[in-house]
């Protein structure tokens, strides 16, 4: 039986009247109001209501509490729990994406299954948690015997073998876990290696890229995110500047360049640079600026080929480069800008693909409400009054990178972010603009904006731009 409960940091309050209501992390919301008749099985999401009993609704009461469950799945406050008839609890299963319901792959005895290579087994506290960078859920091991049956997948195995394994308890948990993508259907012949899973795309990624790509930002993880100090009880805040070594030190200032001296351009950009958080809605920035602005910091000023060499006699292909203002790791220039544009003057307000190349601007059909989303948590980010004028994401086309470098893609796409962030800030202080980098971005909302899948390009970076309000005028708060 598969039923859905609130999750352990939820206080669920359904009221004799019908008055619904939650507690989680210091905060009461209310949910709404069922019918009397239907308490009893709004109650019953404490422990864990069957969702079978759910659908198809055959009383009024099925419908309201149908509505009840889904809203509490959308908010975040639910989780599952699959329990073998006659049996203890087997899994129980944590939602890490918004929006995601149980469902499970239809199988047959004759299917084969085999375990991604990147789904993993770890301790979490004093629990066992199965996981996936590419898995919607998470699901806790109730029994070490599971957990052993799990193992036993590293190579393929067929669902009736695997049936005749108790651990298992029967279908659905296998079913579950193949449409969380933690196994996956391979051919009888298949041994289920690196090429089986998945796309092209899917083949470049290393298992820690991955996982450390999905778990560094928004979007496809629950954990708690952000400044949240977690150590704040346990470790002294760590110094702002390191204490010194004890050596003798040598006084740089007595060394200084003569004081008349004139700084260069570069170091008075240095020290002219500021984040910049609050714009002027007065005086948007122009397109003829955003155009100097790309032009400056991200064009593609040359292109060029050369062909791979292995050393020794050993010749691969043709390979394309590009060459721009900012130095990129291999000069693989993986790096996309997207520009979601809230107030530029003489350009719409959209979702626009910079072609670096062409330096144009392409326009991307995106769903209002989405463009909001994205604008509303960037101001949020920067705690900031409102929206930025202008939110470019850094989206990287990772296989760009992964295709040649193993181990160290995702962290070198990282530094090409930083490098491209400091010219963007560079750029933006030299032409009289402002901007901020953003350290969070929810890399699901960004694909489904794109409607490219999250690993094939995606948002490593955001920088917001505008013309930054002049020093004393306040902003006005966003209504
Ligand atoms: C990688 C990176 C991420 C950042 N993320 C944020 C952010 O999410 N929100 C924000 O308000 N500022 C963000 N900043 C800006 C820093 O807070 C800022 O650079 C720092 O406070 C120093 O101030 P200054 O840039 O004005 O010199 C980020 C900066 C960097 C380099």
């Amino acid at each position: 039986m598969l039923a859905a409960r609130v999750n352990d940091h939820v206080t669920l309050d359904v009221y004799d009247s019908g008055k619904v209501g939650a507690f989680f992390d210091g905060y009461a919301i209310e949910i709404g109001t069922i019918s009397t008749g239907a308490v009893k099985r709004a109650r019953a999401l404490r422990e864990g209501l069957p969702i079978a009993s759910l659908s198809p609704p055959r009383k009024a009461t099925d419908q309201e509490i149908e509505a009840l469950v889904r809203h509490l799945a959308r908010s975040g406050l639910l989780e599952y729990c699959l329990v073998p008839p006659r049996g203890r609890e087997l899994v129980a299963i944590e939602p890490q994406m918004q929006g995601y319901w149980p469902q499970a792959a239809k199988l047959r005895n004759s299917d084969t299954l085999v375990l991604s290579r990147f789904a993993y087994l770890r301790r979490r506290g004093s629990e066992l948690v199965l996981e996936s960078p590419r898995s919607p859920a998470l699901f806790r091991i109730a029994n070490p015997k599971l957990a052993a049956a799990i193992a036993a997948l590293v190579t393929p195995q067929k669902v009736g073998t695997l049936l005749r394994e108790k651990a298992f308890a029967g279908l659905a948990l296998l079913g579950l876990l193949v449409e969380c993508e933690i196994l996956f259907k391979v051919g009888a012949k298949d041994e289920g290696l690196r090429a089986s899973e998945g796309d092209e795309h899917l083949v470049v990624w290393d298992f820690h890229d991955l996982l450390f790509h999905t778990h560094s930002t928004e979007g496809r993880q629950a954990n708690p995110l952000g400044g949240r100090y977690p150590y704040i009880d346990a470790i002294a805040p760590p110094a702002a500047v390191r204490p010194p070594w004890e050596g003798a030190p040598i006084d740089l200032a007595a060394h200084a360049s003569a004081p008349d001296e004139p700084a260069s351009s570069l170091a008075a950009l240095l020290a002219e640079r500021r984040s910049v958080r609050d714009f002027d809605e007065a005086r948007p920035i122009r397109l003829a600026e955003l155009a100097r602005f790309l032009d400056q910091a991200a064009r593609v000023k040359s292109k060029w080929s050369s062909q791979l060499d292995f050393g020794e006699g050993s010749i691969g292909p043709m390979l394309d480069y590009t060459s721009r203002p900012y130095p990129s790791a291999g000069s693989a220039y993986e790096l996309e800008l997207y520009l979601t544009v809230n107030h530029c003057e003489g350009l719409a307000r959209g979702l626009y693909h910079y072609d670096a190349d062409r330096h144009a601007l392409v326009p991307i059909a995106v769903r209002t409400q989405e463009l909001e989303s994205q604008l509303s948590a960037a101001s949020l980010g920067m705690d900031a009054m409102a929206p930025p004028q202008i939110l470019l994401t850094i989206a990287a086309r990772f296989n760009r990178v992964a295709w040649k470098y193993s181990a160290i893609a995702y962290s070198l796409i990282l530094k090409d972010v930083g490098v491209l962030l400091q010219t963007l800030y560079l750029t933006a202080t030299d032409l009289g603009l402002g901007g901020c980098a953003i350290g969070t971005g929810n890399i699901d909302l960004f694909a489904r904006m794109t409607r490219q899948p999250f690993h094939v390009e995606g948002p490593v970076g955001q920088f917001a731009l505008g013309r930054g309000r002049p020093a004393g005028v306040e902003g006005v708060p966003p209504g």
